[in-house]
């Protein structure tokens, strides 16, 4: 059971107990009704007080339970509030620092509430894509007042207890806590005071009207439909609020549910509940215990003050962990040095840092040119030039000079860290640890286990990536890792596609269009058309039967190599982001599609948009295959958070799921079909050959 059972005096209390956060999962929810049950039968009983253990009142629901039966079970969250709502005697909500969805809505079916100071108070399930399903439309508007509830409600973010009690007229909070430490006392006084008062008040009784609803509700509207964007229920928190004013109670409740439904199945709400559940999962890796101990990283080192260096030491400053820099120039220190300054005033600046928080910061970071200096950082960063030859030397002298037990990390993009670790007489000390540009910015990180790194390395690496705010997710080592390896395959897709009849413009729009947050076109320009041509030049050695588009080649043959250069796919104005087409670009595919005999055809956006993804998702099929990566959601946290693909798609994996891999295998024959196209590559991956035929999912 996790829920306690007392009697103090005249007062049972039952207490949720189920840590973290007290979440309201089937156990718990018993224990309510049994302790109501109990309270109710017994005499010498007069109230009932309902409190949280430890660090909250409740947090909701029981994430260990989100899509399972058991989360349904009755009784549901439903029947609990009914079970308060109907017991003879007064039940007193006692909640502190945390009452939230399901937590709140328990609350509201109480007869009294008595808050502490400082808790935090919010109806969060917007941010899963739904509206609260147990009263929490119907139920808040009533104690809070339209206004703030419906406030509460689309944005999901909490508000404190002791802001919420001064709102005019408010029914949430019958009393506030004089302090956290007081509340239990209060409370059990509280109910005692109220023990014989009849009727018992309920929420549900309350009035509930806005005087100018009409206009308010269009407003509402008007304001979330802007922010909602691809989003349904935002809007149907309105339209539950709304009901709240204009049908019975009873009613209302019907009408929430319904939305509530219907909600949990749209594709948007599932990609939420997907992420949250992903991101959780991302953390744990298989067969790295929880309880691994890890290794102390009180300060880090960072080799290589360029572009990444730069932005990795930034992630550390933040965090409040001192960083050293070690680069082979002053100036180029200095340079690095010049950068870091630089962003951190124009946050001043743009008021999103204060003076002193700089300050504080700018103190953390101290540079060296010598390697002896670094002997006793905990961490060090390597982020030199892409160069196998330069790596060694770099990680030869890290062998020299660090402490034992420090941790070796790599921020390549491409070389294979098991060799870099081979350098070293500790290869088990050495990670890779791949930032995305701009590293002070971009919230993936993928560290990148090579074959003798220690397990608790691993759990360092993934504790430290948290502290600085980063979603890792962990990799093999092969060829780009996931993110990159994937993206090639994306990008052959994307060159296919200009061969055949299309311009960079109109497959940027349909990915755009689709919801990328920039085409392959644009991320090109962005990233540097350079880099996918010094791979390309690899591979045309390695693996001369891959067959690729030769125009991304003629385009850097122009030196065009992005915005760096001020021309790429498209034109760029210096100090603008904005890709304006280019003329020649245009014509100079058409040539060559016209050298290659090639017929240009009319090329649907739905065409473009399946040959790209599902050219990620086949690609990824074999990196999950191969145990690169170790889960699925994995893949799609790495597509969320490093490649800009729509949140509310929920990552290629997802997105393959909903459309169904039959249907997705299906599309793939037919593109293997396509004398332009890459017919070797189109063979489905044997995993989702299997998962296809069994009608099975990646999720
Ligand atoms: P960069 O050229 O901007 O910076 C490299 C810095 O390393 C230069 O300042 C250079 O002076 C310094 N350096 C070179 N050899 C050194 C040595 N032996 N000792 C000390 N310092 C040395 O390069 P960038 O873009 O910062 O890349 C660094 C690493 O990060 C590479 O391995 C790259 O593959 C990886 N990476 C780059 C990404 C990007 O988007 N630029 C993304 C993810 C990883």
């Amino acid at each position: 059971m996790t829920a306690k059972y007392e009697v103090h005096g005249s007062v049972a209390v039952i207490t949720l107990d189920n840590p973290p956060v007290n979440g309201l999962g089937h156990a718990t929810r018993l224990g309510i009704t049994d302790g109501l049950q109990k309270a109710n039968a017994d005499a010498a009983v007069k109230s009932i007080v309902l409190a949280g253990a430890g660090k909250a009142f409740s947090g909701g629901a029981d994430i260990k339970e989100f899509g399972t039966p058991k989360a349904l079970a009755e009784p549901n969250l439903l029947s609990v509030i009914l079970a308060v709502e109907n017991s003879s005697k007064p039940v007193v909500a006692a909640v502190h620092t945390v009452c939230m969805g399901g937590g709140l809505e328990l609350a509201l079916g109480c007869h009294y509430r008595i808050a502490a100071p400082g808790t935090s108070v919010a109806l969060p399930e917007v941010k899963l894509g739904l509206i609260p399903g147990a009263g929490g439309t119907q139920r808040l508007p009533r104690a809070l007042g339209v206004e703030p509830a419906l406030n509460m409600i689309v944005s999901g973010e909490p508000v404190k207890s002791e802001l919420l009690a001064q709102i005019p007229g408010q029914n949430l909070f019958d009393r506030m806590a004089a302090s956290a430490e007081s509340l239990a006392e209060e409370a059990l006084a509280f109910a005692q005071a109220v023990a014989d008062t009849r009727p018992l008040p309920l929420v549900r009784n309350l009035p509930c009207k806005h005087r100018n609803g009409d206009a308010y509700f269009q407003f509402a509207r008007n304001m979330v439909k802007g922010m909602a964007k691809n989003f349904p229920a935002p809007l149907k928190c309105v339209d539950a609020v709304e009901a709240a004013t204009k049908k019975k109670f009873d009613e209302g409740m019907a009408f929430e549910r319904e939305i509530f439904i219907n909600l949990m199945w749209t594709p948007e709400s599932r990609a939420l509940r997907h992420i949250f559940a992903a991101e959780r999962a991302a953390s744990k890796i298989p067969d790295v215990p929880e309880d691994t101990v890890k290794r102390e990283i009180k300060s880090v080192a960072v080799i290589g003050a360029g572009t990444m260096g730069g932005g990795i030491a930034m992630n550390f400053l933040n965090a409040g962990i001192p960083v050293k820099m070690l680069e082979m120039k002053q100036e180029a220190l200095d340079k690095g040095l010049g950068i870091i300054r630089k962003n951190y005033e124009s946050q001043v600046k743009r008021g999103k840092l204060k003076q002193d928080k700089y300050d504080q910061r700018m103190a953390l970071l101290s540079t060296t040119l010598n390697y002896d200096d670094l002997k006793d950082a905990d961490l060090v960063i390597e982020a030199v030039f892409e160069e196998m030859g330069v790596k060694e030397k770099v990680f030869k002298e890290l062998d020299r000079v660090m402490k034992p037990g420090a941790i070796l990390a790599s921020n390549t993009s491409t070389l294979d860290v098991n060799k870099i670790a081979a350098f070293t007489k500790r290869p088990q000390d050495v990670v890779g640890m791949h930032f995305f540009s701009p590293a002070n910015v971009m919230k993936l990180l993928e560290v990148i286990r090579g074959e003798k790194t220690a397990k608790d390395v691993l759990a360092t690496v993934m504790a430290v990536s948290k502290k600085i705010r980063k979603t890792a997710v962990v990799s093999g080592v092969c060829d780009g890792f996931i993110g990159n390896r994937m993206i090639e395959q994306y990008g052959r897709q994307g060159g296919f596609l200009l061969d055949e009849g299309c311009t960079p413009a109109q497959v940027d729009k349909a990915m755009e269009k689709f919801g990328m947050a920039m085409g392959p076109f644009r991320m090109g320009d962005l990233a540097g058309n350079d880099i996918g041509w010094a791979i390309r030049k690899r591979r045309y050695t390695e693996k001369p039967d891959m067959k690729y588009s030769k125009t991304a080649d003629l385009l850097c043959e122009k030196g065009r190599f992005g915005q760096k250069t001020g021309a790429g796919w498209y034109d760029y104005v210096p100090g603008k982001r904005d890709a304006i087409p280019n003329a020649e670009v245009v014509k100079m595919i058409e040539d060559h599609r016209a050298a290659q005999g090639i017929t240009p055809r009319k090329i649907s956006d739905e065409e473009i948009v399946q040959r790209l993804v599902y050219a990620l998702v086949n690609e990824a099929a074999h990196i999950l295959e191969e145990g690169i990566a170790s889960r699925a959601s994995d893949i799609d946290m790495v597509y969320l958070m490093g490649y800009g693909f729509p949140i509310y798609r929920g990552g290629p994996m997802l997105y393959a799921d909903q459309v169904g891999l039959f249907n997705v295998v299906q599309s793939m024959k037919r593109f293997a079909q396509n004398p332009l196209d890459d017919a070797k590559f189109w063979q489905p991956a044997p995993l989702l050959a299997k998962l296809a035929a069994e009608g099975k999912t990646f999720n």
